[in-house]
C-alpha cells in the first residue's frame, strides 16, 4: 500500500471493492439489460480522504484519473459553465477513465452569485444530461464537503454514495502507522490514536510528518513521544501549561491516565518526579 491508497473502515472498503467487481462485470450486466453508470458520490469533511479515494478507485481499476475541479469551472458567464461542462465530458468519454469531479457543490454556488435562479436550472440540466449520456466506460466519482447543497436529481444520479467522516481509533491508528514511517512505537502509535480524536486524517498527517522530520534534523531514530504529544494537545488547543500548576497537570493526566503517570509527566515538564508529586498532591 503506497501513500496513494485511502485508508477506509471495512464497510466502506467493501462498498469498493464491490462497486470494482460490478465495473469489471459490466459487459455482462449491459447484455442482460441491467447496466449502469459507474458513478460514486463522496461526501464528509475536508481531510478525511476524499480525494485521496479518488486516486485509489481509479489505481484499482487501472484508468488513468482525469480531475476537474467543478468551482473553477463555473464561470461567471454560466453560457460558459454549461460550455466547459460539455467538454469536459466530451473529453472524458474519448477513452475510458475515472472522471473525478472535486468540490462538486460549486455547482449549488450558481445559486449564490447573483444569478438567477434559471440560470442555475440550465447548468443543472446540462450536468444531468452530460451524466446521463456517459458511457459505461467511463468511472463517475464527484467529492463535495456540503452534500447537503446538492440537487436531489444530481444526487440520484450516482449509485454508490459514501460518507467519510472524521477518522475513529481504529484509523486513526492506521493512519498514524502510515505517516509516523517507522519512527514511532507501536505502544505510543495507540496512544496517539487516543489522544487525536476529533481530528481529520489531513491534520493527523501533518502532526505525524512535522514530527518526522523534526526527528530526522535532530538525528533520532524515533519521534521522541514528549515532542508527538505537544503537537497533538497544541493542535487540538489543549494548554499544556508550564507544569508548575495542579489543574494543568491533572488535565493532562486525565486525557489518559494509563499513559501519563507522574514520571511521564515529570518527562513531559522536565521537571523532577519528586517535584510532580508534590504539585500532584497540593490542594486546588
Ligand atoms: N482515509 C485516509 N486515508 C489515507 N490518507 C488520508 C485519509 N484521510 C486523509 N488522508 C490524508 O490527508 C490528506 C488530505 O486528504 P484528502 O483526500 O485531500 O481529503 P478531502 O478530499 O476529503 O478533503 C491527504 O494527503 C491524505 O494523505
Ligand atoms: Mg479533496
Amino acid at each position: 500500500m503506497t501513500d496513494a491508497e485511502v485508508i477506509l473502515s471495512p464497510e466502506h472498503d467493501a462498498a469498493i471493492a464491490n462497486f470494482i467487481t460490478y465495473y469489471q462485470a459490466s459487459d455482462r450486466l449491459e447484455a442482460a439489460g441491467v447496466g449502469q453508470t459507474p458513478a460514486i458520490l463522496l461526501h464528509g469533511p475536508p481531510g478525511c480522504g476524499k480525494t485521496v479515494l479518488g486516486h485509489t478507485i481509479a489505481g484499482r481499476l487501472g484508468l488513468p484519473l482525469l480531475v476537474a475541479r467543478i468551482d473553477s469551472m463555473v464561470s461567471s458567464y454560466l453560457g460558459a459553465t454549461a460550455k466547459n461542462m460539455r467538454l469536459l465530458f466530451e473529453h472524458a468519454q474519448s477513452k475510458p477513465c475515472v472522471l473525478f469531479l472535486d468540490e462538486f457543490d460549486a455547482i449549488a454556488k450558481i445559486r449564490d452569485d447573483n444569478h438567477e435562479l434559471g440560470e442555475l436550472k440550465r447548468v443543472v440540466v446540462s450536468l444531468l444530461q452530460n451524466i446521463d449520456s456517459l458511457g459505461r466506460q467511463t468511472v463517475l466519482v464527484a467529492a463535495t464537503n456540503h452534500e447537503h447543497l446538492l440537487d436531489r436529481a444530481i444526487w440520484r444520479r450516482f449509485t454508490l454514495h459514501l460518507h467519510l467522516e472524521l477518522p475513529d481509533e481504529r484509523l486513526r491508528r492506521h493512519l498514524l502507522e502510515r505517516f509516523v514511517r517507522g519512527y514511532a512505537a507501536s505502544d505510543e502509535i495507540d496512544l496517539y490514536a487516543r489522544l487525536t480524536e476529533g481530528l481529520s486524517g489531513a491534520v493527523i498527517r501533518t502532526c505525524a510528518e512535522d514530527g518526522v522530520r523534526a526527528a530526522i534534523v535532530a538525528n533520532a531514530t524515533a519521534i521522541p513521544w514528549a515532542d508527538m504529544i505537544r503537537r497533538i494537545l497544541a493542535i487540538r488547543q489543549i494548554p499544556l501549561g508550564d507544569g508548575r500548576n495542579v489543574d494543568d497537570l491533572r488535565r493532562i493526566r486525565e486525557l489518559d491516565p494509563r499513559f501519563f503517570t507522574q514520571k511521564r509527566l515529570a518527562e513531559l515538564h522536565d521537571f523532577s518526579v519528586s517535584y510532580v508529586q508534590k504539585i500532584l498532591t497540593r490542594r486546588r
